[in-house]
């Protein structure tokens, strides 16, 4: 694998710092309490991760609101907890990616705070400051992610400014060149500091319409969409102006060597190829077709077989199947055997998988008592919350069956309410268990790291009869891997002699984690949310 980089062959592992480990007993996990886990990190595999915003913030949208971009949050720790992250990480071959927040700073940022003080101040131009219209309105129709208005008025200096998310995280203005070249200073200060790479924040919302038309109506919402696709975000969304921004992040990237740069992208297939640019600007933009698509085979074999068409050469694969923003994919699924089938299924496509912290023993959704949400879209908009808030998703780590699970001491108020299940379902207890999803989790990786072919080899579809299983190939010049999965309750039984005029495989692994699966390619025995791994010999 000597051609390929870190950032093709590593499962990305997101860490949400918040819910992760809690070092000094204040209910919210720490920059030294993810150095404490680092040896877990590496026991099951992981050899990068990508850590959400742990800056300087008033934590309206708990981080992603930044008002020093060069410092670390108290609550996180100090600048040497960082460095030494960075040291430990580095120590164990496991590379550190960071947060980049560039399209809107807390209304609490030194920018910010200039710039509402008066028209002419010289950070006025930092934002985004409209008049209002002549019947005293917003400028335009577009709405926040977060609820309402994506305008919010500025009593003292008459004007209106945009905010894509809540009224604290004002959007800066990439009009003004001056704003971007303070976001590249940013990115070269951590670079400098040896970060390994940047996770960018709505990489596709920097650039807006320069005459800030109203966005169309959406035909086809419901009540059961977030009340933000009322409209398309036809003109603050995916700007084809964005990619010179991202051309020049990326210019600062490749003053250093080997550094990553990933970009949030919600997009069709045809705008996420755009951010790769000409090699010139994401590396991974992430692909999330993965969470919109219903947990049915058809619909997941086309989602992968129409990216795996469409993906040059050169642009290399992303596989997303959770996050800080989405439901987890066991609640998703609303089944733990199919939850396997999803970690089996992203650690063995074509690409760099993403997974969000928790997944590997598969954490699920945490119903949050109405008392103690604290996201703001669901603290915003009461009737939906339901639909948009993320505070489910974004529960402290289970360790262990202790006083609150070894995230934090007995006694301690968690900043979200744990798992109920916590007792029965956390690392140490799994580690005992020889068929558990961390035993799964952990062989997977360790497959990933022996078969060459797993991370870095080719993909190639085998279409079978039943529209309930996927198989498909992964090889290269020293090793072919079948990987079958079944998406349904349903037993099968297989030929795919047909397909692969090799009779045999070897099992290398089964889901349920069982060693009896026979391997013969003319009649595989599949039974129920089964997934196998054969070597074709
Ligand atoms: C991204 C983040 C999300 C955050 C938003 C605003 O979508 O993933 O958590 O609230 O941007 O920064």
């Amino acid at each position: 694998m000597t051609n390929f980089k870190w950032w093709q062959t590593s499962i990305i592992y997101q860490i949400y710092p918040r819910s992760f480990q809690d070092s000094n007993n204040d209910g919210i996990g720490d920059i030294p309490g993810i150095i404490k886990r680092l040896d877990y990190l590496r026991e099951i595999g992981i050899k990068s991760i990508w850590i959400s915003p742990f800056y300087p913030s008033p934590m309206k949208d708990f981080g992603y609101d930044i008002s020093d971009y060069k410092g670390i949050h108290p609550i996180f720790g100090i600048m040497k907890d960082f460095d030494r992250l960075l040291d430990e990480a580095h120590k164990r071959d496991i590379k550190i990616i960071i947060d980049l927040v560039p399209n809107h700073t807390s209304d609490q940022h030194p920018w910010f705070l200039e710039s509402r003080k008066s028209k002419d101040n010289p950070y006025r131009d930092y934002y985004i400051w409209k008049d209002s219209k002549k019947n005293g309105k917003e400028p335009n129709n577009w709405l926040s992610y977060f609820g309402g208005s994506a305008w919010e008025w500025d009593r003292e200096t008459q004007q209106y400014y945009l905010h894509q998310f809540v009224k604290e995280q004002p959007d800066l203005n990439y009009a003004n060149p001056k704003v971007l070249k303070e976001i590249l200073d940013i990115i070269d200060f951590w670079l400098a500091k040896g970060v390994d790479g940047f996770r960018v924040d709505v990489i596709c919302n920097m650039w807006k319409h320069p005459d800030f038309p109203n966005n169309p109506k959406n035909p086809k919402w419901t009540k059961k969409l977030p009340p933000f696709e009322k409209y398309l975000m036809k003109y603050n969304v995916n700007q084809p102006e964005v990619h010179a921004i991202v051309r020049k992040m990326r210019k600062v990237l490749d003053k250093y060597k080997d550094r990553v740069l990933i970009g949030e992208t919600y997009l069709p297939y045809k705008g996420l190829l755009e951010f790769y640019g000409n090699n010139d600007e994401c590396h991974l933009p992430f692909n999330f077709h993965l969470l919109g698509v219903k947990w049915k085979a058809p619909a997941i074999k086309k989602k992968v077989n129409d990216y795996e068409k469409i993906l040059p050469e050169n642009c290399w694969p992303s596989y997303v199947l959770g996050n800080h923003d989405q439901k987890r994919i066991a609640t998703k699924i609303g089944s733990e055997k199919q939850a396997r089938i999803a970690n089996m299924l992203l650690l063995t496509l074509r690409g760099s998988p993403t997974v969000y912290y928790g997944e590997e023993i598969c954490m699920k959704n945490v119903k949050i008592p109405k008392s103690l949400i604290q996201d703001p879209p669901a603290l915003n908009q009461p009737d939906v919350a339901d639909i948009v808030g993320r505070d489910p998703e974004r529960t402290p780590m289970q360790w262990d069956d202790s006083p609150n699970a070894g995230f934090s001491a007995k006694g301690v108020k968690t900043w979200l309410p744990l798992a109920k299940d916590y007792k029965t379902n956390n690392v140490e207890i799994q580690k005992t268990q020889s068929n558990s999803m961390l035993a799964l989790f952990k062989s997977l990786t360790k497959l990933r790291s022996e078969y060459s072919c797993l991370n870095s080899g080719k993909y190639k579809y085998i279409p079978t009869a039943q529209k309930d299983i996927f198989a498909y190939l992964r090889y290269d010049k020293n090793n072919t891997i079948l990987v079958v999965l079944n998406f349904s309750q349903k037993f099968f039984k297989l030929d795919l002699s047909k397909k692969l005029p090799e009779k045999n495989g070897k099992l290398l692994l089964a889901s349920d984690l069982e060693e009896h699966h026979s391997t013969q390619l003319s009649s595989l025995n599949i039974k129920a949310h089964l997934g196998l791994i054969i070597e074709i010999e």
